[in-house]
């Protein structure tokens, strides 16, 4: 039976690079296809993004560090164990918004650095439009929080602000990644893991992922409706 985490019978998943992780949970694949669901509305569009960035997240943090902890039960002391990864969220607004909650929810302490960046229509290219990142870099592990992974002009340039800024480990987490986005991030950040939900089949010529979701800031926020 074909993979359903890939659109593309063609891609040979031994062949991807091995910073890619692509969830193959059915709870995953199950919500993916009602998130792509063109009929699916707004609401039930954005607990869905929540719900797979969830299922997702804690994929990508199965890896975070822990240090050891004495606890006491009502019986008796035992060992125990909490995070001793100071933990960043880096969603990419708009779209990127809709993920914060759920890995909230997993990671309650963890600091939340919004990046806004948009991508030029016409040129396909990032353009930073709200940083507010301070001098140096104050958290362990960096997850940056897109739902869409396409040309890979943004992951690209969110990761170079987070290099730049001193952030160690970075890791990224998509809904839907294209082949030429995981290609562009990977051989310029191949110290980055990608965890997603699904690689699609390609980019059409307006730099959408086919198949895809369409437009993931427009569903979520039910804007976009006059283009
Ligand atoms: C979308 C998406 C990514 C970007 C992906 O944002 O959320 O940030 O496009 O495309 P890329 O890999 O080719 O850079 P968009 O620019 O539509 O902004 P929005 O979230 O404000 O709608
Ligand atoms: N951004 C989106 O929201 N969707 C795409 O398919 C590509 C970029």
């Amino acid at each position: 039976m074909a993979d359903p985490t890939l659109t593309n019978a063609a891609l040979d998943p031994a062949a991807l690079p091995p910073t890619f992780h692509l969830s193959r949970h059915p709870a995953v694949l199950h919500k993916l296809a009602l998130l792509r669901d063109v009929r699916t509305e707004p609401k039930k569009f954005r607990e869905l993004v929540r719900e797979i960035s969830w299922l997702v997240g804690y994929e990508a943090l199965a890896d975070a560090r822990l240090r050891p902890l004495k606890v006491r039960t009502p019986l008796e002391e035992t060992d125990g164990a909490e995070l001793a990864d100071r933990i960043g969220l880096v969603p990419i607004l708009r779209a990127g918004l809709g993920m914060v909650d759920a890995m909230l929810e997993l990671m309650p302490t963890a600091q939340v650095w919004h990046l806004g960046l948009f991508r030029d229509e016409r040129t396909l290219r990032p353009v930073e439009y709200y940083n507010k990142l301070p001098d140096s870099a104050t958290v362990d592990l960096s997850l940056i929080l897109d739902p869409m992974l396409a040309t890979g002009g943004s992951a690209t340039a969110a990761i170079e602000v987070l290099k730049r800024w001193g952030a160690a480990r970075i890791k990224l987490i998509n809904l839907i990644a294209a082949p030429e986005g995981v290609a562009a991030v990977t051989s310029a950040h191949p110290d980055v893991h990608i965890h997603s939900a699904a690689l699609d089949r390609q980019l059409n010529e307006r730099g959408y992922i086919l198949p895809g979701l369409g437009d993931a800031g427009d569903r979520q926020f039910g804007t976009g409706v006059g283009d």
